[in-house]
């Protein structure tokens, strides 16, 4: 019988995930849990057949190469995105990428309404307030915030995860959605008008919640100039990736009070938040949790293992190749 593919996990994963990848493949999985530098990272892409890798794990050409001794013919990527990986570098090398989409629509879009909540309900300050034990009492112009209720939602980037926003605005909070996608979307799951811009939206809606990938041509999507389109009484949301905003023009954004708040699951530079973000109090800020829920990261991990399973010829599928 031929060996097992090796498979290097680089991350600690549910249990149920592990599990399976043991009993399907040799893997070599990560029990304490550490941060994989990139010399660990060439060493895996040299020692098995594909890496098991997170949004943490930079795939540089630097790692695809891998010394020139390179033995991995795929990167199944624990993500939809693959932000994490350059692409180019894998094509060119003919290393196989593959994400886990879908599975993490629904986590990820409950994060960003909640986050909507959070932030313009201003829960933050206001547990704040009691955890101090500073609340004075009930008061009737105390934490007042601003309600959802036939607001309108801009999304930007209307794949899975905008959709399943704009679903749950629309029948949770009555909320219009108008949207702006780089192609034409045919169905969008619940009545919403399309712009032909990022301007468009960025300028009508009274939140704006952001579903673009990160990286590429994507960096830096909401400038100065587009955060200074809103209106003041507007609200940022963002649970795609940090790289999509120019982060520093939306800090001074909030800190000179030119819009309402923000909303932020991702940073540009994570682990690292900048301190002046930190400060603000017109902001709820969360540590990247789109996707985590047991369900959705188990979900994941099993996809990421469908999609080696797939790619080494064991799966009646095919590998979800990005
Ligand atoms: C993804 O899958 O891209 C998330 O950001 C991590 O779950």
């Amino acid at each position: 019988m031929a060996p097992k593919p090796r498979i290097i996990a680089t991350r600690k994963l549910p249990e149920a995930v592990e599990t399976r990848l043991a009993a399907e493949f040799d893997a070599v999985l990560n029990t304490d849990d550490h941060a994989f530098t990139e010399r660990e990272l060439i060493a895996a892409m040299q020692e098995a057949d594909g890496l098991l890798p997170t949004v943490v794990d930079r795939i540089s050409d630097k790692v695809l190469d891998a010394g020139g001794k390179r033995r991995a013919q795929i990167v199944a990527n624990f993500a939809v995105g693959v932000n994490n990986i350059d692409l180019d570098a894998a094509k060119a090398r003919g290393v196989v990428v593959t994400n886990t989409p879908g599975v993490l629509t629904d986590a990820t879009a409950d994060v960003a309404l909640t986050l909507m909540l959070n932030v313009t309900r201003r829960t933050w300050e206001s547990e704040r307030m009691l955890r101090e034990g500073t609340w004075p009492g009930f008061n009737p112009t105390l934490l007042l915030g601003t309600g959802l209720q036939g607001k309108v939602l801009g999304i930007i980037g209307m794949g899975r995860i905008g959709k399943a926003v704009a679903r749950r605005a629309q029948a949770g909070f009555g909320m219009k959605v108008i949207y702006y996608n780089r192609s034409a979307v045919t169905d969008t799951g619940v009545p919403a008008e399309a712009r032909d811009s990022i301007e468009a939206v960025m300028a009508e809606a009274d939140v704006i919640s952001l579903h673009l990938p990160g990286g590429g041509a994507n960096a830096g999507a909401i400038s100065a100039e587009r955060i200074a389109l809103m209106k003041p009484s507007a609200y940022l949301i963002n649970t795609a990736r940090g790289d999509v905003i120019d982060e520093p023009a939306l800090i001074k954004a909030l800190t000179e009070n030119r819009i309402a708040g923000a909303g932020l699951d991702v940073f540009a530079a994570e682990p690292s938040v900048p301190a002046d973000l930190i400060a603000l109090d017109n902001v709820s800020l969360l540590p990247h949790i789109g996707s985590a829920t047991v369900e959705t990261r188990t979900a994941m991990g099993m996809l990421a293992i469908d999609n080696l399973a797939a790619h080494f010829g064991a799966g009646d599928y095919p590998a979800r190749v990005v």
